[in-house]
């Protein structure tokens, strides 16, 4: 650094460095402006929320609840917080919300701090079926020293064996079941494994990080009156927000309000990211007034997709179900533990169209799984139909089973993706302006 005409200048061996991360982004931006985002866990984030994200908010701090702080200043910042709990009581239908998490999986975290203690029982579905990370003793779980069982799978309909669920939750009498996987095809039967957790005493908690969006849009399951007493779920997936998590809870005891709250904080947040809360409060109100009828599309295109791949002679799983009713889609591409599916990524991805390898039953490995989870809530959200998703899927088949080039297969999937630039479902839809820096 060096003063130049009484201002500092940068040395260029530093600002070389930061533009490297401008180019960079500004890539990254391209590449999904140009191209097809299918991760099932990625979303795009309203020009409204986008504005409130970059916003001054970001350096600030507010730990503790509206009106109670340990820090001058908040005062706007309460105005926004408390309009917030109360928006996402009011779209999540339910007597407690905490917004402050900064992920679904530190959402998970606080939960299970408030709800357990290390050596505790928990039930969840293993990684292997579909189950989180968080919901296994390598996270959360295992962070909270709980004593893990999983339940049996049923393959044929992608979700917990129900009988096999509910005898295990009778016979171990966990503190916790927990429910909802990352691959999430259906909803769960919830009413009968909640009715046996609770006759044994058990808290049952629902990951709903990936769904989130199609529960408070009335598209997928309603968990928290189907039995489930805490809700917990990622503010980026298919609920179109910023990224964060929400902790919910269907009970009216104040006491456990209390907990889960001091489960945040002090418990595992100390600063929650400001501007991304006041981000989730504009996606909240843009949710109330767009949120249904953008979670039905999200399912009605998922089914389109999923049929349309399957008429182009891809693989979908759960067929005798008609594939899916969520925003996902998993296909397989060859044999279990082939890797397969982490070559039709590449392939995918060379084409302009980004998703991501996934286990299916029976894989062993996760670097090297059979399959791909496929989801459409991005695309959705830039107003793609049903029609497109045929033409999405045609996509896929130049590149993965006619064997086409996939750098012409690019260019198309670009002119057709140059027709979708408009974000959708919010208020002030426009072009997003972030994209190219
Ligand atoms: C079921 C489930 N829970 C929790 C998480 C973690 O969410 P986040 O990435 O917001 O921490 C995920 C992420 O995809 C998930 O699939």
């Amino acid at each position: 650094m060096s003063r130049v005409n009484g201002s500092w200048s940068p040395s260029q061996t530093a600002l070389s460095k930061a533009n490297i991360v401008l180019e960079a982004t500004a890539s990254s931006g391209k590449l999904y402006r140009d191209g097809l985002g299918m991760i099932a866990s990625e979303n795009i984030v309203s020009p409204m929320v986008q504005r409130i994200v970059a916003s001054d908010l970001h350096g600030r701090y507010a730990e503790g609840l509206p009106g109670k702080r340990y820090y001058q200043g908040c005062t706007d910042f309460d105005t926004i917080e408390s309009l917030g709990i109360k928006l996402a009581r009011s779209v999540f239908n339910t007597p407690f919300a905490n917004i402050q998490s900064t992920s679904g999986t530190v959402s998970n975290i606080a939960a299970l701090k408030a709800l357990s203690k290390p050596g505790d029982k928990i039930t969840a579905v293993s990684t292997a079926d579909g189950g989180h990370i968080s919901h296994a003793r390598m996270g959360a779980v295992g962070l909270r020293d709980l004593n893990l069982s999983t339940y049996p799978w049923n393959e044929d309909r992608m979700e917990p064996d129900i009988d096999g669920a509910c005898s295990l939750i009778r016979e171990l009498e966990p503190r916790v079941c927990l429910i909802g996987q990352s691959v999430f095809l259906f909803p769960t039967p919830l009413k009968e494994i909640a009715d046996a957790a609770h006759e044994v005493g058990s808290t049952v908690m629902y990951d709903g990080a990936h769904v989130l969006g199609l529960i408070a849009g009335g598209a997928f399951q309603d968990p928290l009156r189907e039995g489930a007493d805490i809700m917990t779920g990622s503010s980026h997936k298919t609920f179109p927000g910023p990224q964060g998590g929400f902790l919910l809870s269907s009970s009216e005891d104040e006491k456990l309000h209390k907990k889960l709250n001091n489960a945040i904080f002090p418990g595992v947040c100390s600063s929650y990211h400001l501007h991304h809360v006041a981000g989730k409060v504009v996606a909240l109100a843009e949710f109330e007034e767009y949120g249904e009828s953008y979670a039905k599309d999200i399912v009605k295109n998922a089914k389109h997709f999923a049929q349309a791949l399957a008429s182009e002679g891809f693989d979908v799983l759960a067929e005798s179900r008609n594939y899916t009713a969520s925003h996902q889609v998993l296909t397989r591409h060859g044999d279990t533990d082939s890797g397969a599916g982490a070559k039709a990524a590449d392939l995918l991805e060379q084409a302009g169209i980004i998703t991501n390898m996934n286990m299916l039953p029976g894989d062993t490995k996760a670097l090297s799984p059979s399959g791909l989870r496929l989801g459409v809530q991005e695309l959705t959200r830039v107003g793609m139909g049903i029609n497109e998703m045929e033409e999405v899927a045609s996509f896929y088949s130049r590149v993965l089973i006619k064997g086409e080039d996939p750098s012409t297969v690019k260019k198309d999937v670009a002119e057709f993706k140059s027709n979708f630039q408009i974000i959708r479902y919010c208020f002030n839809e426009s072009e997003l302006s972030g994209y190219p820096l």
